[in-house]
């Protein structure tokens, strides 16, 4: 498969959908689909009519089953840190974009898997997901992000725990511990994602992006540092044309128009 095929890219009403594409390997992440990840985020950045981002899989069995096994087997002991560079660098850009990502997990998300999509702002699942960082299972342990973003998405207790044990669990089980934000039914997950991202895209995006620094700010620095943060972002929201438009398209009762500035 030419490398470009590796994740692919379809755009619709703002919303752009990168598909991990090796459903054969239950679309594992080698380091050629790092690079073409890394090529569709390119892509994202490039192009100012893309207001959100689906990340999803090929095939219903798998988003995403981790780091690829068969290449980490095939690799010396000197080649895991620049093969976790590589992911950390590519998952940090899915972090880093400027408009919202909503993960679609249809099938297994494991390992790198729900590494990735533990990088992106929201997370929905269908009905027959599952979820864990089973690395400790290979005598490894997540790398490509897993033991920081768990721990601030569902706190040390339980992610230590699925860590520790490499616990695998179902889609109802993840959302109980806040590892997903939703559950929807298999059959609905493409459709349901896109509703979601399609919302996303029609919100002002100037104050989607502070939302998306501030909160974050939330779980990296101190609440001083978060607050200090949230001042200046909400100052910049003031200050752009969207909250014009916004406050004035209240009173006068109609939809806004947002310009994106
Ligand atoms: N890497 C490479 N190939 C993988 C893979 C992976 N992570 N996961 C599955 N595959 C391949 C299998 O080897 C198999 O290939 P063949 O058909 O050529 O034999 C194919 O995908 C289908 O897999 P299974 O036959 O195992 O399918 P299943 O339905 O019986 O099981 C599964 C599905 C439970 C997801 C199982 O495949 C599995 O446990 N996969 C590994 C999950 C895992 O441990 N992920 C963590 C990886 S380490 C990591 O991610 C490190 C990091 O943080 C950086």
């Amino acid at each position: 498969m030419a490398d470009h095929d590796l994740v692919l890219w379809e755009c619709a009403d703002g919303v752009a959908t990168l598909r991990l594409n090796r459903p054969k390997a239950l679309n594992a992440l080698d380091r050629e689909t790092l690079r073409a990840l890394d090529a569709a985020l390119d892509r994202v950045d490039d192009d100012a009519g893309v207001r959100a981002v689906i990340i999803t899989g090929a095939g219903d069995r798998a988003f995403c089953a981790g780091a690829d096994i068969a290449a980490m087997a095939a690799m010396g002991p000197m080649e895991g840190h620049p093969y976790c560079r590589l992911g950390h660098e590519v998952l940090a850009r899915v972090e880093d974009l400027r408009v919202p990502v909503v993960a679609a997990l249809g099938g297994a998300a494991l390992g790198g898997g729900l590494e990735l999509a533990l990088a992106c702002d929201l997370i929905v699942a269908g009905e027959r997901a599952k979820v864990g960082l089973p690395e400790i299972t290979l005598g490894l342990i997540p790398g490509f992000g897993g033991t920081q973003r768990l721990v601030r998405r569902i706190g040390l207790g339980p992610a230590r725990r699925l860590i520790y044990l490499g616990a695998v669990i179902g889609a109802a089980d993840a959302l109980a511990l806040g590892v997903v934000d939703q559950v929807v039914p298999d059959d609905r997950l493409a459709e349901d994602a896109a509703a979601l991202a399609r919302e996303l895209a029609g919100r002002a995006p100037v104050a989607l992006r502070h939302a998306k620094r501030a909160t974050r700010a939330a779980v990296e620095t101190s609440l001083g540092a978060g607050l200090w943060l949230e001042m200046e972002a909400f100052a910049a929201t003031f200050a752009s044309e969207d909250r014009v438009e916004g406050l004035h398209a209240f009173l006068e009762k109609r939809k806004p128009s947002w310009k994106g500035r």
